[in-house]
C-alpha cells in the first residue's frame, strides 16, 4: 500500500510497450549517445524499476547501440521503494512472465537457463545498479541522481494523488541534464507542465525533455524547428486562407503538439483534412494526440484511418502495433510488426524511414529481432 492507501503492484516485464522502446533504440538514445561522443558519459536511470526489467531492458539496448564501451563511462541506475523487488533485481533470474513480450532471439542472445529461471548475462548484470529510494519522501537530486540524460519513470505516478504526481514530475526534472529526456507512461503526466521541461511528441510515445532554466517571467527558449509557412502566434482559424496549404497546416499543427499545444494542434489538423481529406498523415497525428488524452480507442480507429490511405506507412504500422500490444492483443500486434517488417524489406537497405533517423537495414534488423 502506498501512503494514500492504494494498493502497489509490482507488475513489470522486459520491454514493456514495444513503441516506446522503439522510440528508445531508434530515437532517444542515439541521439544521446551522439551527444555524449566526446566525455563518453551516459546516466541512465529506471525510476520505479520493481524486479528490474525495465533497467535491464535499458541496458540491452545500450549493448546494442555501444557495443563497443571501454571507453565510456556509462551508469544505469534502478531505484525502487520496495526491498524485496530490489533483492529480485539484483540476482537478474527471471521466469517465464517476465519474458512475455520479448523475442525469442533476444531471450536466448541475453539468458541462460538456470534452475528453471533466465539467468541474465552477466555483463548486463553488471552494467546496472540498484538502490532503494521513496520516490517521495525521499530528497533527490543527491550525489548519483542527478545530471540524468534519460530517466524512465513509467506505471509509478499511478500509485500518487494528483500533487504528488506534480511533486513528483518537479524532481525528476531537476535530475536532469539539460536536454535528457524523462518518459512515463502513456498519459501519465498529461495536463502537468512540469517546471523547466517541454513536452516533445514522437509517434511512439510523448516524452519531456529538460529545457534551461527559465527566471520567472523569461521568455520559452526555442529548441523548437524553424516556423512553418503558417504563422504560429495566430490561432489556426485566423491564419491566411490562401496560404494555408494541407502542408503548411499540418506542419503548424505539428509545432503545436510539440509545444503541448494539443488543443491548437487538432483543430488545425482538422483544417489540414477539410483542404485535403484524402491526407493520412493528418489522421496521424490526430491518433497521436487521442494517445496523448488517454484516448486508446479513438487512436486506434485514427490509425486504422491512416493505414487505410497509407498501407506503406511503417510509423503507424507500429504504432497501432503498439496499441494492440497494449490492449493485449497479442495475435494482431504480431501480424502488424511482421507487416512493418515487410514494408521495410521491400526498401532499398540505405532507404532512410520517415520519422526516425535510421536507414531500412538497420530498422529491419531492430523488428526482426
Ligand atoms: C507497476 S511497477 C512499474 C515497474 C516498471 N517501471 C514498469 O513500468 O514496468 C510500479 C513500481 O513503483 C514502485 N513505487 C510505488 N511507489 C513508489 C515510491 N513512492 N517510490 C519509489 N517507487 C515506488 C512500486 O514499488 C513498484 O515496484
Amino acid at each position: 500500500m502506498n501512503s494514500a492507501g492504494k494498493p502497489i503492484s509490482g507488475e513489470t516485464y522486459f520491454f514493456r510497450d514495444h513503441g516506446q522502446f522503439d522510440l528508445l533504440f531508434l530515437r532517444l538514445l542515439p541521439e544521446l549517445i551522439k551527444r555524449r561522443r566526446d566525455t563518453k558519459i551516459l546516466r541512465l536511470w529506471s525510476a520505479g524499476c520493481a524486479s528490474g526489467e525495465e533497467a535491464y531492458s535499458l541496458a540491452m539496448l545500450v549493448d546494442s547501440l555501444l557495443p563497443e564501451r571501454n571507453d565510456w563511462n556509462i551508469l544505469i541506475v534502478g531505484s525502487d521503494i520496495d526491498p524485496t523487488a530490489l533483492a529480485k533485481a539484483r540476482r537478474g533470474c527471471y521466469g517465464r512472465w517476465s519474458f512475455r513480450m520479448v523475442p525469442p532471439a533476444l531471450q536466448q542472445r541475453y539468458f541462460r537457463l538456470q534452475g528453471g529461471e533466465w539467468a541474465l548475462d552477466e555483463r548486463i548484470r553488471r552494467m546496472v545498479g540498484f538502490r532503494r529510494l521513496d520516490l517521495v519522501a525521499e530528497p533527490f537530486p543527491d550525489a548519483e541522481l542527478r545530471d540524468m540524460d534519460l530517466i524512465l519513470c513509467r506505471n509509478v505516478f499511478i500509485y500518487f494523488d494528483a500533487d504528488t504526481v506534480a511533486t513528483v514530475a518537479n524532481k525528476l526534472a531537476r535530475a536532469l541534464c539539460e536536454g535528457g529526456y524523462l518518459m512515463t507512461a502513456h498519459a501519465e503526466l498529461t495536463g502537468l507542465h512540469p517546471k523547466d521541461m517541454q513536452s516533445r511528441l514522437f509517434s511512439e510515445s510523448v516524452v519531456y525533455q529538460r529545457v534551461a532554466h527559465m527566471a520567472a517571467g523569461a521568455a520559452l527558449p526555442d529548441v523548437r524547428p524553424p516556423p512553418s509557412p503558417v504563422a504560429l502566434q495566430r490561432a489556426p482559424d485566423q491564419a491566411p486562407l490562401l496560404a494555408a496549404s494541407a502542408d503548411a497546416l499540418l506542419a503548424t499543427a505539428r509545432e503545436f503538439a510539440d509545444r503541448g499545444d494539443y488543443g491548437l494542434a487538432e483543430q488545425t489538423c482538422q483544417r489540414a483534412l477539410s483542404i485535403a481529406p484524402l491526407a493520412a498523415a493528418p489522421y496521424f497525428l490526430l491518433a497521436q494526440l487521442a494517445q496523448l488524452g488517454g484516448d486508446f480507442e479513438r487512436a486506434g480507429k485514427l490509425l486504422d484511418r491512416t493505414l487505410y490511405l497509407d498501407p506503406g506507412c511503417v510509423a503507424a504500422t507500429l504504432e497501432l502495433a503498439a496499441l494492440c500490444e497494449r490492449a493485449a492483443n497479442l495475435p494482431r500486434a504480431q501480424t502488424l510488426r511482421r507487416a512493418a517488417l515487410d514494408i521495410i524489406r521491400s526498401l532499398p537497405g540505405d532507404a532512410a524511414i520517415a520519422p526516425y533517423d535510421i536507414t531500412a537495414a538497420e530498422m529491419a534488423q531492430w523488428l526482426a529481432q
